[in-house]
């Protein structure tokens, strides 16, 4: 059974998870927008990942006799000036989550939820990988700067991106 303050920090993170899911559906309409179609690709498995995130701990805290309760998502962003202040915004968002991720696993130090600390684990690398990941792509068009050719390169490359159901957990 998961303590009431467990309980709480697992729904808290479900609906940053649903957030980011929300946020990245957006940033994929921008995409689509400019016709971008290997940034959508690349989005669009973005959109799943958080998407099982979410349904990874909705699943967990089920399976530990927990009350799923949700609450509403805020209404992300719309409007970025380039891709690059959208991967800007990707890494400062990725930064954040893995912030929260950190304090949902502190709370299972401190209400001695071993279990939840070994749940959580997985959180803790994913989040290393994405900020890895974000942080390559920014850092190639922080690079190509103003250049269409570069930026056309990386659509290609983007395009080849594909989504892996994670085994959570
Ligand atoms: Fe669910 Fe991108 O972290």
């Amino acid at each position: 059974m998961l303590n009431e303050k467990m309980e709480k920090a697992f729904l808290e993170q479900i609906n940053k998870e649903l957030f980011s899911e929300y946020l990245y559906l957006s940033m994929k309409a921008y995409f689509a927008d400019l016709n971008l179609q290997g940034f959508v690709n690349w989005m669009d498995v973005q959109v799943q990942e958080e998407h099982a995130h979410a349904m990874g701990m909705f699943d967990y805290v089920i399976e530990r006799g927990g009350k799923i309760v949700l609450e509403a998502i805020d209404k992300p962003e719309n409007n970025w000036k380039s891709p690059l202040e959208v991967f800007r915004a990707i890494l400062k968002h990725e930064q954040f989550v893995t912030s929260s991720i950190n304090s949902v696993a502190d709370v299972a130090e401190e209400t001695r939820d071993r279990a939840a600390s070994i749940f959580l684990n997985w959180y803790i690398k994913e989040q290393v990988e994405e900020e890895a990941n974000v942080g390559g792509i920014l850092a190639q068009l922080e690079l190509i700067g103003e250049d269409k050719n570069g930026l056309f390169a990386l659509d290609k490359e983007l395009a080849t991106r594909t989504f892996v159901a994670p085994v959570i957990g």
